[in-house]
């Protein structure tokens, strides 16, 4: 029988390769977005990849649309990638609260409010994979990104202490820590700024999308199941 797979932020730049990748190699899967419907619906048709709309900052919106998913596909999620997240960059003197408080309810409770939901029936069949895309920001901090890199960093002490809940549950957790790859969020850097970046990364480009999802099929993989609690830095040669 066919695994599922949930991306949230599954239908857009690294989760929409990241959904795709999934499903090319064998995983029902199930793609989650919040707002873009035009955009969402673009990839169903273009992928035939099923699609489901809801707010991963908000606990009961989370609960409604994964019961959806579970109907729809007909089984339980064994696969959870937590890919979601946004960005309102500015310096911190110019940040406004708005800003700090929905990029770390996007980023970071999303993460809590996705496993919180999954995590009992994966230790009911004793299985799963939880992947969490943090950020090489929130590995190193970047400037105008207090809020992201803050969420981005939350995101690695939760796969931690998750991961050690779950170890004797057959439930790996891990995290993906991907530099700047090209996609929508990246392509709105000012160029001056996208020069200084690409200036600071050893093979001198933004990665892939596909470049991140091949490290998901890995760890999603049955065979990964010795590897849990990791970082895994997808960056071009960054070294911290
Ligand atoms: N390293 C060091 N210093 C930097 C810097 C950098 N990468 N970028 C900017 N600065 C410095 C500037 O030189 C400037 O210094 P002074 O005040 O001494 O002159 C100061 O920081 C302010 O910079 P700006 O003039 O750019 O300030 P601004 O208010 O016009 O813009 C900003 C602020 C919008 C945050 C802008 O700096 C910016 O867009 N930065 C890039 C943020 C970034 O990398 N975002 C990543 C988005 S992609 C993503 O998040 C995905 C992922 O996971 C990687």
């Amino acid at each position: 029988m066919k695994k599922i797979a949930l991306v949230t932020g599954g239908t857009r730049g690294i989760g929409a390769g990241i959904s795709k990748a999934l499903r090319e190699n064998g995983y029902l899967v199930a793609a989650n977005y919040h707002k873009d419907h035009e955009a969402a619906e673009k990839y169903h048709n273009e992928t035939g990849i099923p699609v489901f709309s809801w707010d991963v900052s908000d606990y009961e919106s989370c609960q409604k649309g994964i019961e959806k998913v579970y109907e729809e596909l007909g089984g339980t999620v064994d696969v959870l990638v937590n890919n979601a997240r946004i960005t309102r960059d500015s310096m911190l003197h110019k940040m406004d609260p708005a800003a700090w408080n929905i990029v770390i309810s996007t980023n970071l409770t999303s993460v809590f409010n996705m496993c919180r939901l999954i995590v009992p029936t994966m230790r009911d069949k004793k299985f799963g994979r939880i992947i969490n895309i943090s950020s090489v920001n929130g590995v190193k901090g970047q400037v105008g990104q207090a809020n992201y890199s803050a969420a981005k960093a939350g995101t690695l002490g939760f796969t931690k202490a998750l991961a050690q809940e779950s170890a004797n549950k057959g439930i790996t957790v891990n995290a993906i820590a991907p530099g700047y790859i090209s996609t929508d969020m990246t392509e709105v850097i000012r160029d001056d700024i996208k020069e200084k970046i690409i200036a600071g990364i050893p093979m001198g480009k933004f990665g892939t999308v596909e470049e991140i999802a091949n490290t998901v099929l890995f760890l999603a993989n049955d065979k990964s199941s010795f590897v849990t609690g990791i970082t895994l830095n997808v960056n071009g040669g960054q070294y911290f």
